[in-house]
């Protein structure tokens, strides 16, 4: 069996191979922790924005969308908390000259203990086959009860320190768990110190008069800011929510994980405005809408998780992530966060205007509660990416690498190929283009035999290809062909409309939202 390393390999040189995602800067060597998304990449990327936004918005009666700049006035981090407090734990080895995030080595040390406790469950469901019950064998098989303890006892006491600001306990963790250099081998740390995150730049032409401003760390400021414009010409009552989607920058200490963890990255982010008392009801309806979301792209719901958190951000009253299972294990996909009043309350300290609502039903003004949900675009794309890699064994005794992205994601929706470039087929292929493209992303492929062109197609994740031959000429039917299931259809040039749309159609996507 491949190790998840090789795995993630895979789905990094699969993404640049098929014009997916690219090292930005490439021929200068690249730039750490940042990329470009290419030709397919950018469609996957707009494809899953869309169906973020209108899952927020256009669903939602009372959300609305905006897009903020992404300079922001200065006083803003200061208010935000961001200059004081965006701050990670980092950790230098002594021997290999390398920096860590100190939380994130003791976080990969516990995620080895889960790989055991993973390893224990599979082979215990080999062993009692159908009468395997995952949920009772976690709950008492003593050794997997013990490593989870120990996870848990690690976590807690990690949690602790950070919010107790205690980093040389945190650095007493590291060296009692001996957890040693990924790179070296080498157990000679520094202390551990806190670094900010954000990117400085100026704004102005000369250098006595420039500003001092942030690239912004996430996008929710923008929409905090904006609050009582938006709600005041909207005539938004509360509880309402804005949404945007949008570019945010970190400087990211450690950068390893592809697109996991960028410095220039894109955040979707909807802030809900609530009244002061009831963030509990919607933060719980937030964690289950948004995991319903996530659920109706049928990725499988093995692959998702809740995580609580132990260690609350500056802002937050209650906080969870949604774990996604990544190619190197579980990971935060998507945080839901009640950020209580915090924000608006800073804003108007810092601003000394007034951001409050006037609640008509109650005849009070009121500073709102938020709860949040921000989910990284870039994430989700590879929690996309790296679920639907596949390699299938197939009947003949060979192997086809398939990207089952969901369909209605999938960059292209089908290809189109005549069975020779001659007799009229070419043209009837791109007659076939013709009227699709107005509804689809399609394209034309003559290049080899039909049977690579199905593999390069099944590789790039196209949900549906479809074959021009010398009998189409006469009867007006084509040859189209499943990506997942590999059957072929004989059908009419006049039902490829409905049969594509009925699989990649958003509605019927989003619509699964209630049915999971
Ligand atoms: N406004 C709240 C906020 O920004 P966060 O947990 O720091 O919360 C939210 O970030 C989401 O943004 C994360 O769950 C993740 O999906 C994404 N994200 C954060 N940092 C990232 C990075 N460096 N690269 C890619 N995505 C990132």
């Amino acid at each position: 069996m491949a190790s998840q390393e090789d795995l993630f390999k895979k789905v990094i040189s699969h993404a640049k191979e098929y014009g997916y995602v690219f090292q930005s800067s490439e021929i200068y060597d690249g730039l750490s922790a940042v990329y470009d998304y290419a030709q397919n990449g950018a469609e996957l990327k707009k494809n899953i924005r869309e169906y973020w936004w209108k899952a927020m918005v256009q669903l939602n009666e009372n959300i609305v969308g905006i897009d903020a700049a992404i300079f922001m006035h200065p006083t803003t981090w200061k208010a935000s908390g961001h200059v004081d407090a965006f701050n990670d734990p980092l950790i230098d080895n002594k021997d290999s000259k390398k920096r860590y995030r100190a939380d994130v080595l003791v976080e990969d040390y516990t995620a080895k203990i889960e790989t055991k406790i993973e390893r224990e469950v599979k082979k215990a469901a080999k062993r009692f086959g159908d009468a395997f019950n995952k949920e009772e064998f976690l709950a008492t098989n003593q050794r997997v009860k013990d490593y989870q303890e120990k996870i848990d006892t690690i976590l807690k006491r990690l949690g602790q320190s950070l919010e107790n600001e205690d980093l040389a306990d945190v650095k007493k963790l590291i060296e009692e768990l001996e957890i040693a250099c990924p790179m070296s081998g080498s157990k000679n740390w520094t202390d551990v110190k806190q670094f900010n995150l954000m990117f400085g730049t100026k704004l102005g032409a000369s250098a006595d008069s420039a500003m001092d401003l942030y690239l912004r760390p996430e996008t929710a400021q923008g929409i905090f800011v904006n609050f009582l414009n938006v709600q005041k010409t909207g005539r938004l009552k509360i509880p309402f929510g804005i949404a945007q989607t949008g570019k945010a920058f970190r400087n990211e200490i450690v950068a390893r994980q592809f697109i996991f963890r960028m410095r220039e990255f894109e955040q979707m982010e909807m802030q809900f405005f609530i009244k002061p008392g009831t963030q509990s009801d919607w933060y719980e309806y937030w964690k289950e809408h948004r995991m319903k979301w996530h659920l109706s792209l049928g990725m499988g719901a093995d692959n998702y998780r809740f995580h609580d958190h132990e260690k609350l951000a500056h802002y937050a009253d209650a906080a969870a992530d949604i774990e996604f299972r990544f190619p190197f294990g579980f990971k935060e996909l998507e945080g839901i966060h009640s950020r209580t009043d915090f924000d608006l309350s800073k804003h108007q300290e810092f601003s000394g205007k007034k951001l409050q609502y006037f609640d008509t039903d109650e005849s009070k003004n009121y500073v709102p509660c938020v709860v949040e949900t921000s989910i990284g675009l870039d994430r989700m794309f590879l929690a996309v990416f790296s679920n639907s890699l596949q390699e299938e064994e197939l009947e003949n005794g060979t192997t086809r690498t398939v990207l089952k992205l969901p369909a209605v994601l999938a960059p292209t929706k089908a290809a189109v190929f005549p069975l020779v470039k001659k007799d009229g087929l070419p043209e009837l292929a791109h007659e076939i283009i013709d009227d699709l493209k107005w509804d689809f992303n399609v394209i034309y492929d003559q290049k080899d035999a039909v049977g690579r062109r199905y593999r390069r197609q099944d590789a790039n994740g196209t949900p549906f290809c479809i074959t021009v031959d010398h009998q189409s000429l006469e009867d007006q039917t084509v040859t189209i062909r499943h990506r997942d299931t590999m059957q072929q259809q004989r059908v009419a040039i006049s039902e490829l409309k409905g049969i594509i749309h009925k699989e990649v159609d958003m509605k019927s996507w989003l619509m699964r939202m209630n049915q999971v």
